[in-house]
């Protein structure tokens, strides 16, 4: 071929791809590194961009750098609004949407009075395909972009979760919920049949487009060790698979652990002992942590979920988060729907920092550690680091553009912010509710847009 022909070609080629290419101009905020290990590792643009192609991140920084990377691209200017990675929440129950907001109790009265008896109406196909569209809904709506879900103890409402999710785009880990005693009838499975669901829903959905599987069993309390053996052995057949459970939530909950488990030298214990405790295990809580607890976790890389606002509402007590850190404990967001107070994970971080500077052992989060509490360890708990969690080139475009309505305090705070970005950060971490979501993009695929 002709040198000329050849060099033309190349060109045409470079410029299709940068006319592929989409620029969004907006401040721009994330956390390529771990906020409580670097001081720097908020990298902020006030007037920032992020350059999309084929739904991947194709640079992130100043406007005026990104616009001379890629000077044919098109441009949305959405300057007022702020850009972030999508959210990411650790710890969520799709059958528990229509119940946020039963305030008063304990975790076990409130067990026993409005989640169990929800969660049994899901026996009704019909019913759950239309909460699992609320359900989803809910997470895109607020920013949520991947999410680790308890689905429900019946197969088919599992599998209406996993269905609308991959309808709307998001990244959904989630599993059938296992039990086989002390909640209802009407909730337990066989190990057998649970191990018979399991196996079908695994093949059906894990690794299929955004989705994967989980094993779920509810909690030690509603897992006998024949149940725990089906976990294990289903951790065993496909490794890919992720875990999950709770553990250490309330005092009560550790007596009946104690009670049922009279082996066990604590509650982390019961899941070591089937083996279910390693990397890409997320356990939901852990308020009362023993330290011996604490440094078995960080040896097996496993992640806790900590749900501030669930914590609160029902009285579980302050997540020991010095601990964690000091005993190198992974730990992201979860919101923990129904228990917790809505599906907004920047609200979740905002009650963390709330609820850590007055701790026993006090500590003052930087925004900073907010952000990378609701993105980057996420996606660490997940491990899904390598495509999301924040904008390093290459990675998916997953992320949420946060537009504050006009006449909002957001809209007044942030007008008057420019010059500080962690106060701008702060600013969103606190005022930014479900009305400021603009827009929500997984792998650069619009799954959501906020009423303009
Ligand atoms: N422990 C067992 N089940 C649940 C649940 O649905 N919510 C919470 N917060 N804790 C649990
Ligand atoms: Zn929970």
């Amino acid at each position: 071929m002709a040198t000329a022909t050849f060099t033309r070609l190349r060109t045409q080629k470079i410029e299709t791809l940068r006319e592929n290419v989409e620029i969004l101009r907006a401040a721009v905020f994330h956390t390529p590194k771990n906020a409580f290990h670097h001081a720097d590792a908020l990298a902020a643009f006030t007037d920032g961009a992020l350059a999309i192609h084929a739904g991947r991140i194709a640079a992130c920084g100043d406007y005026i750098a990104v616009r001379a990377q890629y000077p044919d691209a098109v441009v949305r200017d959405l300057r007022g609004g702020c850009i972030l990675p999508g959210l990411i929440d650790t710890h969520i129950h799709f059958p528990q949407v229509r119940i946020i907001g039963g305030l008063g109790l304990e975790l076990l009265e409130w067990l026993e009075e409005l989640a169990l008896p929800e969660e049994s109406r899901l026996a009704d196909t019909s019913r759950a395909k239309v909460v699992a569209r609320e359900f989803v809904h809910g997470l895109v709506s607020h920013g949520t972009t991947s999410a680790l879900v308890f689905g429900s103890h019946f197969t088919e409402a599992t599998a209406e979760l996993c269905d609308a999710a991959a309808r709307k785009g998001v990244r959904l880990t989630a599993g059938l919920v296992l039990s086989d005693r002390l909640l209802r009838p009407e909730l337990h499975q066989t190990p057998a049949a649970a191990y018979r669901d399991s196996k079908g829903l695994i093949e059906r959905f894990h690794g299929v487009g955004r989705l994967r599987y989980a094993v779920t069993p509810r909690f030690a309390i509603s897992a006998s060790e024949a149940m725990l053996e089906v976990c294990q052995t289903l951790l065993r057949e496909h490794p890919s698979l992720a875990f999950t459970t709770h553990m250490n939530e309330s005092p009560a909950e550790l007596a009946e652990v104690t009670r049922l488990f009279p082996w066990a030298g604590d509650y982390l214990a019961v899941y070591e002992k089937f083996d279910l405790i390693a990397r890409d295990s997320v356990i939901a809580h852990n308020v009362h942590a023993t330290d011996s607890e604490l440094q078995r976790l960080a040896a097996r890389k496993a992640s806790v979920a900590h749900c501030p606002c669930s914590n609160a509402a029902l009285g579980s007590g302050i997540f020991p988060m010095r601990r964690h850190l000091d005993a190198g404990v992974r730990f992201a967001l979860g919101t923990d729907i129904g228990a917790g107070t809505g599906f907004g994970i920047l609200k979740e971080a905002m009650t963390s920092y709330l609820m850590q500077r007055v701790a026993a052992t006090p500590m003052t989060m930087s925004p900073a550690q907010m952000l990378w509490l609701a993105t980057g360890a996420g996606a660490e708990a997940l491990s899904m680091e390598s495509e999301i969690g924040d904008f390093a080139p290459g990675k998916a475009a997953d992320l949420v553009y946060l537009r504050p309505p006009q006449g909002s305090t957001l809209h007044t705070v942030m007008a008057h912010a420019e010059e500080d970005p962690p106060r701008m950060l702060a600013a969103v971490m606190s005022l930014a509710g479900q009305d400021s979501v603009g827009e929500v993009r997984v792998e650069g695929d619009v799954v959501y847009e906020g009423k303009p």
